[in-house]
């Protein structure tokens, strides 16, 4: 697997440390775009490097995290290169990989346990894109 790219506000802190964790059980390297405390921060200034990085190919995927998932979320789907799924659940993450092809796993640090996160990680990581008549779908998506 390439490099994942991982990125945070303060609220999605804790468990950014716990996906770090479990990717280091795996063997899996990742690059830490922030943030790296739980003060408080503006997701954006994290999520805009993770695109970034995602678009040129530097890491892939990406994992990002804030309180509900909702802005960081909004902030990543701004980039034209970018499909950032919000996933809670573990079918939400086999969704998002098969129908998809998201390239980043975007999670509700105040609304999910580390459990339901490392099952949603390991759905996200596990499942291909099926291509198709996903994939007409997805072309239509950038402006
Ligand atoms: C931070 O308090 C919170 O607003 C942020 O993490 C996120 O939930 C915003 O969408």
């Amino acid at each position: 697997m390439e490099t994942i790219g991982l990125c945070s506000d303060h609220a999605g802190f804790e468990l950014k440390e716990f996906i770090k964790q479990l990717l280091d059980s795996k063997g899996i390297a990742y690059k830490d775009f922030g943030t790296y405390s739980t003060d408080s921060c503006d997701y954006s200034d994290y999520a805009h490097p993770l695109a970034k990085a995602i678009e040129a190919g530097d890491v892939y995927p990406g994992i990002a995290i804030c309180g509900t998932g909702n802005g960081i979320a909004m902030t990543l789907n701004k980039h034209q290169g970018i499909r950032a799924a919000l996933c809670w659940q573990e079918e939400l993450a086999r969704l998002a990989r098969a129908h998809n092809n998201a390239n980043i796993l975007v999670m509700p640090g105040r609304c999910i346990s580390q459990e339901e996160a490392t099952r949603v990680v390991n759905a996200f990581f596990t499942t291909p894109f099926e291509g198709g008549r996903h994939q007409r779908r997805i072309e239509k998506i950038p402006l």
